[in-house]
């Protein structure tokens, strides 16, 4: 096969994201058996480091990587922690919100949706509302909505559960390793997140996060599945094994990139970088005459960014003029989620893009990265 015509592209956008010459290079390292001893030498450290990145020191919550992608976890909580008997209510701000409340219905759950207009963050006040309403068991929260660059308060939702009694699970797939998450301060019952975003390596794991609550709550629901049942993944992961057969180039992979985060640049460095890049991005939007920031003022996610376009340049602009100019140029644009983008069409209201800045994108890449896009949307 000739492999020379795959491109490679400078990739700007949401997921998956740019992999470094080094973590490229890791997939290089040898195969080993996932039940061996050799499995420790990566698995150990693996383990420690995302839990340093999640900011969890104490056993309040244990970890698994379950084979597949942040959906797999997200349909894994839904499995183990909701009953037949009680209602899940997913809170959605966008596309991916919507999708827990997929998972939920197609998982046959009793599922009600609490849906906030694209583009703005979580009221708690309409979820308290729905909390009195539906009295469910189960809540969802997206914290970072992709489709739109909306960073939700997870915290004040996981504490509005709690003071209702509801065990809150958060899909962090998009910001995991992109800010500190603050779950021993939040504590949602479960925390779902994947490989191929922020953590910048290859898809292939979701990564679930669970509290002893979300465990003792587990042993009460009676058909949680095989892979999707946090108990059986947690009962492989106290020995820092995967349950079924894991990506051992993944892994490897993955013992490189943690240490590389934790251990060379640095969390805080980490975080700070991406907080940069926000800045950098939104002064940019604002200097673009007729593009603005789509997402609520207050409620910006640090690692991505949705910008509206002007009146004129419509989603197939984007997608099969703007997005083509820019391969030219050796980058992938990303011309915003496609079906948010058709919801918005239809209404008559503007198109946005997005421009994702998480992972291992640096200022510099990114500086120059916008300074080619505003050549090409001055030439639109
Ligand atoms: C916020 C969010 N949730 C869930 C998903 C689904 O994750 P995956 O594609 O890893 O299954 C994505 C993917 O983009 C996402 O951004």
């Amino acid at each position: 096969m000739n492999t020379s015509d795959f491109a490679e592209l400078k990739m700007f956008i949401t997921g998956p994201t740019l992999i470094r010459k080094e973590v490229r290079e890791a997939g290089a390292l040898p195969e080993f058996g996932h039940r061996d001893k050799e499995n420790d030498k990566r698995c150990v450290p693996i383990f420690k480091n995302l839990k340093k990145l999640a900011g969890i020191s104490s056993n309040e919550y244990e970890l698994f990587l379950i084979n597949g992608s942040g959906s797999t976890c997200m349909e894994a909580s839904i499995r183990s922690l909701v009953r037949d008997d009680e209602t899940v209510l997913n809170i959605s701000v966008g596309a991916f919100g919507d999708l827990y409340h997929n998972i939920s219905k197609n998982n046959g759950k009793r599922a009600e949706l609490l849906r906030f207009p694209n583009g703005r963050a979580v009221e708690l006040a309409r979820v308290r509302e729905a909390l009195e309403k539906f009295k469910p068991g189960v809540l969802t929260v997206t914290h970072n909505e992709t489709s739109t660059g909306v960073l939700n308060n997870v915290m004040a939702v996981c504490e509005l559960a709690r003071e209702y009694g509801v065990l809150s699970v958060v899909d962090g797939v998009s910001i995991f390793g992109g800010m500190d998450i603050g779950l021993a301060e939040a504590k949602p019952a479960m925390y779902c997140t994947s490989t191929q975003k922020c953590l910048a390596l290859p898809a292939g794991f979701g990564i679930g996060f669970v509290s002893r609550k979300a465990l003792e709550k587990a042993e009460t629901v009676s058909v949680r599945g095989h892979t999707t049942d946090i108990l059986r993944q947690i009962s492989k992961s106290r020995s820092h094994q995967a349950l079924t057969t894991p990506n051992t180039t993944l892994l490897n992979q993955m013992a490189v990139q943690l240490d590389y985060i934790i251990n060379d640049e640095g969390m805080e460095a980490r975080f700070a970088r991406y907080a940069k890049m926000q800045g950098m991005v939104e002064q940019w939007v604002e200097a673009q005459d007729g593009y603005e920031l789509f997402a609520q003022e207050g409620y910006r996610s640090p690692v991505m960014t949705a910008v509206r376009a002007p009146e004129g340049v419509s989603f197939g602009t984007l997608k099969n003029v703007l997005k083509e100019r820019m391969r030219e140029r050796g980058y992938l644009f990303d011309p915003g989620y496609g079906k948010l983008n058709q919801e918005l069409e239809a209404a008559g209201e503007r198109s946005i893009f997005r421009i994702g800045h998480m992972g291992d994108i640096m200022p510099d890449m990114l500086e120059d990265y916008l300074e080619e896009l505003g050549e090409e949307l001055a030439r639109l």
